[in-house]
């Protein structure tokens, strides 16, 4: 029998993104149309132009990638779509596109749980996590989630730990703002860090001792506002890169202790980082040298599947598809889906 072809489509936040995925990991087609400069005046994502965007964009991003990938509809074996966690009317936009598409077309539908999407982006990769074979630590790190999870097969998940108030790219992003860095601020901070000192400025490690599991960076934030303060005439030049380079270690420190505690504790042999902050550059190389130090083995996604797209969402829709997961046509958007109520297949 031929691999399974999934479309996939995502509208959860502010990107719009479908993609076409062969099997496990032959990826045809990656199509991402980002909302960054519609939100950047705002500093933030503004919930109702996100889905007046996606209303625009989702019909020519499905098409541009059902193009790219060289099939058409009726090649397709399911159809994936995020059911949730994300902003109800962006999730609506997409469902309801991938509904009408399986309807019209008597495809199956198979709802996706967004997280779950960010920790399959791992099993695209030629590196594989343990999977079904062992379980592995999951840590997802975005713009909305730091969590911290026992993954005990690919599809059964315990939550350690997770962020007690901010998530670690809205720390990124807050920090930005307050430095008047622009939206998004991750990869500015990153990049503004590459140049500085880390260890010229010395920002709190929040929770590091506290709580085994859990962060929390609003104290963080608040640390840096303080510090920021100390230059009425704002920061620049060395300041600037070593203020980003501090703040930036000591984010990178509590994720990264944190996840190899859980690795230790749990006795696993694999760690997978993903989402959006695990694009950093210091996060992924801290993560290997650690992970290299101690025999585990880690996957981070590269980083165009580690920010919002549709690969990863097919490749956990191929999961759920091969596992029996189908949608009705009356399910609904879900915001808040915690992935440990998920249940394994
Ligand atoms: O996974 P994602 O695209 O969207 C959510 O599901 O939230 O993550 C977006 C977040 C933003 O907060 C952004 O600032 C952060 O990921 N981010 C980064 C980097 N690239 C993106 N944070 C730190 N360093 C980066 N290089
Ligand atoms: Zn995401």
């Amino acid at each position: 029998m031929s691999e399974p072809l999934i479309l996939a489509i995502e509208t959860s936040c502010d990107e719009t993104a479908a993609a076409v995925l062969r099997g496990d990991r032959e990826v045809l087609s990656d199509v991402v149309a980002s909302q960054v400069s519609l939100h950047a005046e705002y500093g933030g994502v503004v919930p109702e132009l996100a889905c007046r965007a996606h209303v625009e964009s989702v019909d020519p991003v499905v098409k541009e990638a059902l193009a790219k990938a060289g099939v058409s509809l009726g090649d397709l074996t399911a159809i994936a779509a995020t059911q949730g966690p994300g902003l109800v009317g962006a999730l609506l936009v997409g469902l309801s596109y991938a509904k009408a598409l399986a309807w019209s077309t008597g495809l199956p539908l198979v709802p996706v749980n967004h997280l779950e999407a960010h920790i399959s982006a791992a099993f695209v990769e030629k590196e594989q996590p343990g999977g079904n074979e062992r379980p592995f630590i999951g840590l997802v790190v975005s713009g909305g989630h730091t969590s911290l999870y026992l993954c005990e097969e690919r599809s059964r998940y315990r939550l350690l730990g997770q962020t007690l108030d901010d998530a670690a790219g809205e720390a990124f992003d807050k920090v930005a703002k307050i430095m008047g860095l622009g939206y998004p601020g991750g990869v500015v901070i990153d990049k503004l860090a590459k140049e500085g000192d880390r260890k010229r400025f010395e920002f709190p490690r929040p929770m590091m001792k506290k709580s085994r599991y859990d962060f929390s960076f609003s104290g963080l934030k608040t640390a840096l506002r303080t510090h920021v303060e100390k230059y009425p005439d704002g920061l620049s030049g060395k300041d600037l890169n070593d203020t980003c380079a501090s703040f930036q270690e000591a984010v990178v420190e509590v994720l990264t202790v944190k996840a190899m505690r859980a690795v230790k504790d749990l006795g696993v042999r694999d760690l997978v980082v993903c989402g959006g902050v695990a694009c950093n550059s210091r996060l992924r190389d801290k993560m290997a040298e650690l992970c290299g130090k101690r025999g585990v083995s880690l996957v981070i996604p590269r980083p165009r599947y580690c920010t919002d797209n549709a690969v990863m969402v097919a490749s956990a829709g191929l999961h759920r598809y091969e596992a029996g997961v189908r949608g009705a046509m009356d399910i609904q958007a879900v915001p808040t889906w915690p992935l440990e109520g998920l249940g394994g297949d």
